[in-house]
């Protein structure tokens, strides 16, 4: 991996108020003292010193080998740029890039917005049961790679039907690789459908009806793309619709928007778990309700860098939201967009903010809790986080 996004995924400070072209170091120079050991695949902050490339590599091994769930992950988010390109290739689709390195210059984004509109063109490649069956593989080989024994993922059907590509073409492909995911490499997967929030709650109505020979297939319902001016209160009748045949229901919310659609996700549409959530820090009372609940928060701390939620991950409020008894988890969000998968999330995430290995496993226990999952599988789960853990002779 070269250029922008290569050397983006090796920070963990971005410069977001500076523009999205200057948001890495352009000298050499600096790069080079930056990037002492580009083996070890993570570097300081701009508010840390480097770390130690022994403590990287130990740190990275332990968190690889760690029990987890992964609980906040678009499929789309996980369409690499060489699988792009190649799906591309493969369905006569003209791209505006001329190869991979282009695609991957292309991310820098400046917040979700300018995000997302690469991210939906992006998607445009998909087309055929088997290119969606590929995605789909790709991230639970990664997944599985990175420790993650669960996986509850996302995916946005608007994103496909709008393109005439029929839920009869996705989620074929999509099943087919979870069942050959779990028969060849043991991963236990979800699929939780969103709704795009950018368009009215009628077209998600819409689209709940039309998933309807695949409700039985489906762990739950979401609530993602563009948060401002889309509060959750416009897709209360499809999350009614959803809880009424026995669906799971979650929300992003309080990613870039206020923590009032936190509570509307809450009371409105009755989410289960929050996605992002970091803003539920502004408000006290939320606070507290969240902590007494222990609705788990999907935090996506490489996401929120890349989005210029924050400027540095030492910034990020994580911890605090933890230490104010939060459960917390961390997940990918879009890795191919983002610089990384779970592991690199826990990695960066931990330099960045001295966490302890005791604060990962605490963060891999919630993920585990908080699944959809039944309580049998999730104590299997943690009964082997327990072995990990005691091997390592730490206490989780
Ligand atoms: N769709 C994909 N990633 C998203 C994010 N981080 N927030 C909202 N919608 C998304
Ligand atoms: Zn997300």
């Amino acid at each position: 991996m070269d250029g922008p996004a290569a050397q983006r995924s090796n920070l963990l400070t971005k410069r977001c108020a500076l523009g999205a072209d200057q948001d890495v170091p352009h000298s050499p120079a600096s790069q080079a003292s930056r990037y002492a050991d580009a083996m070890a695949s993570a570097t300081n902050s701009s508010k840390s010193p480097a770390p130690d490339p022994d403590h990287v590599d130990r740190l990275s091994r332990f968190i690889t080998g760690l029990p987890k769930a992964e609980l906040h992950l678009h499929i789309e988010g996980s369409l690499e740029p060489e699988m792009l390109v190649e799906l591309a290739a493969r369905n006569g689709v003209e791209l505006p890039f001329a190869d991979v390195e282009a695609v991957r210059a292309a991310y820098s984004f400046t917040n979700l917005q300018s995000f997302l509109d690469i991210y939906y063109q992006g998607a445009a490649v998909l087309q055929t049961e088997a290119d969606f069956y590929d995605l789909m593989k790709a991230y639970l080989v990664r997944a599985h790679a990175d420790g993650v024994v669960r996986t509850e993922m996302f995916f946005d059907p608007q994103t496909h039907t709008e393109r005439s590509i029929g839920f009869d073409v996705f989620m074929p492909g999509f099943l087919k690789a979870m069942a050959d995911a779990e028969t060849e490499m043991g991963v236990s997967t979800g699929l939780i459908m969103c709704f795009l929030r950018h368009l009215p709650g009628s077209a998600a109505v819409e689209t709940f009806h039309a998933a309807a020979d695949y409700h039985d297939q489906l762990l739950g319902v979401g609530l993602d793309s563009a948060e401002v001016g889309n509060p959750p209160e416009n897709f209360v009748e499809a999350f009614d619709l959803a809880a009424e045949a026995g669906l799971h229901r979650v929300t992003h919310a309080g990613e870039e928007g206020p923590p009032s659609y936190i509570t509307g996700a809450l009371d409105a549409l009755g989410a289960e778990r929050i996605d992002h959530g970091v803003r539920a820090e502004e408000d006290p009372a939320l606070m507290d309700r969240l902590a007494m609940s222990g609705i788990a928060l999907t935090v996506c701390p490489r996401s929120n860098l890349e989005l210029c939620v924050i400027d540095d991950l030492a910034d990020h409020n994580l911890k605090r939201l933890a230490d104010a008894g939060l459960t917390i988890t961390l997940n990918s969000d879009d890795p191919a967009y983002f610089g990384g998968y779970v592991a690199k999330n826990y990695l960066d995430t931990a330099l960045a903010l001295d966490l302890t290995e005791a604060d990962l496993v605490s963060f891999a226990r919630n993920s585990i809790d908080a699944t959809f999952a039944s309580a049998e599988q999730q104590a299997e789960w943690t009964r082997s986080l327990d072995d990990y853990v005691d091997g390592f002779g730490l206490s989780g």
